[in-house]
């Protein structure tokens, strides 16, 4: 379990009626997805990968999970939310479409909602391959009208699939007022 979502989840006092509403950007197998759903939030789930609907599918037999097979880049609307939260999965997007996602994202957040999100910055190892990768100010500027709950970045060398790397990360959780 990613400690974003369980971070992202403290700062919102899930309700039953109507529940409050989480959306998951690269939701993966679900595991971040299933927490959200136990602590009581209508989860959407999306992710490109085909491979990981049926397991998002046996979550939504016994916990309230829609998922959709998309690739971020083509959504133009996303279900208003309390919560959306992208664990490692924003960076993936191509600079190209970022900030229409982006926009997506701002627009679907509820007022008092929370965004909680992974990115990678501009002296990580992997900016030479097709995702975002973004300075300071650009966060900064992402986050321009939301309360910054916590923005912290790290720099460290560390390992990946591909072997070592030098990862350059930002993890961001922020309120619409
Ligand atoms: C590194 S995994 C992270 C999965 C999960 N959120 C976690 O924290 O373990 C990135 C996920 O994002 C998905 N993904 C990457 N690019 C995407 C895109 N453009 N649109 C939708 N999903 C994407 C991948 O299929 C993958 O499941």
């Amino acid at each position: 379990m990613r400690p974003l979502a369980r971070r992202a989840a403290s700062l919102l006092s899930p309700r039953a009626h109507p529940p409050l509403v989480a959306v998951e950007l690269g939701s993966g197998a679900g595991v971040e997805a299933r927490f959200l759903a136990e602590q009581g939030f209508d989860v959407h789930g999306y992710d490109s990968d085909p491979s990981v609907g049926p397991a998002m599918a046996r979550l939504a037999r016994t916990l309230p999970i829609r998922h959709t097979t998309a690739d971020l880049a083509q959504i133009d609307v996303l279900p208003a939310a309390d919560l959306i939260l992208s664990c490692a999965t924003l960076p993936f997007v191509p600079r190209t479409a970022f900030s229409t996602v982006w926009s997506t994202v701002r627009d679907a957040l509820r007022p008092g909602g929370v965004v909680a999100v992974d990115l990678f910055g501009d002296r990580d190892d992997w900016t030479s391959t097709d995702g975002t990768f973004l300075a300071r100010a650009e966060v900064l500027a992402l986050l321009d009208g939301l309360e910054i709950v916590e923005l912290s970045e790290e720099e460290r060398e560390g390992r990946s699939f591909a072997g070592p790397k030098h990862w350059h990360t930002y993890r961001v959780l922020a309120r619409r007022p």
